[in-house]
């Protein structure tokens, strides 16, 4: 079977879906590797890296995807409307593994069916232990957690550690975190590491020890809700409209405070909760920033945009698009071994597909297969598909 790599086309997108190593891992699968020219370039990855590592370059997309029983990418493909149908060239019986958004994206969800292609959507890849390794929100979310911190710094027109010198004593950096998940504990570790005294803030009650023993203040509405705020899947619920306004009262106090503020809190398949509101950027000292890692599911901080950098009340509100490939190297070898690991679930030792429908790993991540939406969250309703 031959596996092709293209390369990634999407705005703010530098990494890429496979590296020499992940190549090299997977070839015991005895499968060819096809490389579109210059896929690897924004990772720093040549392209005579891959050669060296056993795959082929394929100047031209079109006839990459043409020959492609698997392609492997790390960003939902482009569609016509976004300004070119990353989809066009693959064959019908086809698989896709890729980071493919879904919930927001059902239409694309329909199309890949329509189109025959059997996708996986590596977002779906459920959290247990044996899928660990295959973790893509935890591999990216933690990377993009670290930048955070240091696009933060970057932005800062002061230092984050306490510094005494002769001239005067330096004040370390006040930093609170928004939602301590993978990317937010990763934020703490980093900011803790350049010396800022870091508080903390989930609706998850498990999270408090996690923050407290990175060296930072757990700060939480604890109530009944609080305690229920988990789902069995370990994320966060939506929350009721009482805790939110109690919530909000909390993190104004302690926003007020702060010099740093980044935001990591989202909900799975809804938009990012709103937890820093103008009033609240405008109780900040002038100087201070807001990273927004949360910008492209709508934001945790009011008035953050996509791809800018907006000045409110003399406050910085970062909202990079697509953190992790700012560390575009890491970020796609670390995305390449999710994927490589992936892959031994869905090729057979002697280099066939072999998709188990019962695996839990598969049943959770496989979105279309033979021209039907297999996932229970995305297929029509029955009233729908009788029509
Ligand atoms: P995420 O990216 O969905 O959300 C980030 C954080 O925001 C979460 O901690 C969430 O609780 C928090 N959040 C949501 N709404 C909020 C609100 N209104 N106010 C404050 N905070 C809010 O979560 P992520 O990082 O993907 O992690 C989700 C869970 O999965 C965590 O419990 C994590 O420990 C767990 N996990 C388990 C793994 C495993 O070993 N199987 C691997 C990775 C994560």
């Amino acid at each position: 079977m031959k596996v092709a790599i293209p390369k990634e086309r999407r705005a703010y997108e530098a990494r890429v879906a496979a590296t020499p190593d992940s190549i090299k891992r997977m070839k015991p699968l005895g499968l060819t590797f096809l490389v579109e020219a210059g896929a690897g370039l924004s990772a720093a990855i040549p392209d005579q890296a891959f050669v060296d590592a056993g795959a082929e370059i394929v100047s031209d997309n079109a006839s990459l995807l043409a020959q492609a029983d698997i392609v492997l990418k790390v960003g939902r493909p482009l569609t016509a409307a976004e300004g070119g149908d990353e989809l066009a060239g693959m064959k019908s019986g086809a698989v896709l593994i890729s980071q493919l958004d879904p919930y927001r994206n059902k239409e694309q969800v329909a199309d890949l069916a329509q189109r025959g292609i059997t996708a996986f959507a590596m977002e779906l890849v459920p959290r247990i232990t044996r899928a660990q390794s295959m973790d893509v929100l935890s591999s990216q979310a933690n990377l993009a957690g670290y930048k955070a911190v240091i696009d933060a710094a970057e932005q800062f027109g002061r230092a984050f550690p306490m510094m005494m010198t002769a001239a005067g004593t330096v004040a370390p950096a006040k930093v609170m975190v928004m939602g301590a998940g993978v990317a937010g504990l990763q934020a703490i570790a980093t900011a803790r590491r350049l010396g800022a005294v870091v508080s903390a803030t989930d609706v998850r009650l498990v999270a408090k020890e996690q923050v407290e023993s990175l060296g930072a203040t757990f700060v939480f509405v604890d109530d009944e809700e609080a305690r229920q705020a988990e789902t069995s899947g370990g994320y966060a619920k939506e929350m009721s409209d009482a805790y939110k306004a109690k919530q909000a009262a909390l993190i104004a106090e302690t926003v007020r405070k702060m010099d740093v503020v980044i935001c990591t809190a989202q909900i799975p398949g809804r938009p990012a909760p709103r937890l820093v509101s103008d009033a609240m950027v405008a109780s900040m000292k002038p100087g201070s920033i807001v990273i927004d890692l949360a910008v492209e599911t709508g934001g945790n901080c009011e008035g953050s945009e996509v791809g800018k950098i907006v000045a409110r009340h003399g406050v910085k509100i970062v909202g990079y698009a697509n953190v992790p490939s700012r560390l575009a190297v890491d970020a796609s070898a670390l995305y390449a071994r999710n994927l490589a690991e992936f892959m031994k679930l869905v090729v057979a030792k002697d280099g066939s597909l072999a998709i188990d429908p019962a695996d839990e790993i598969i049943k959770g991540s496989l979105l279309t297969r033979d021209g039907q939406i297999v996932h229970p969250n995305f297929a029509p309703a029955p009233a729908a598909a009788a029509q």
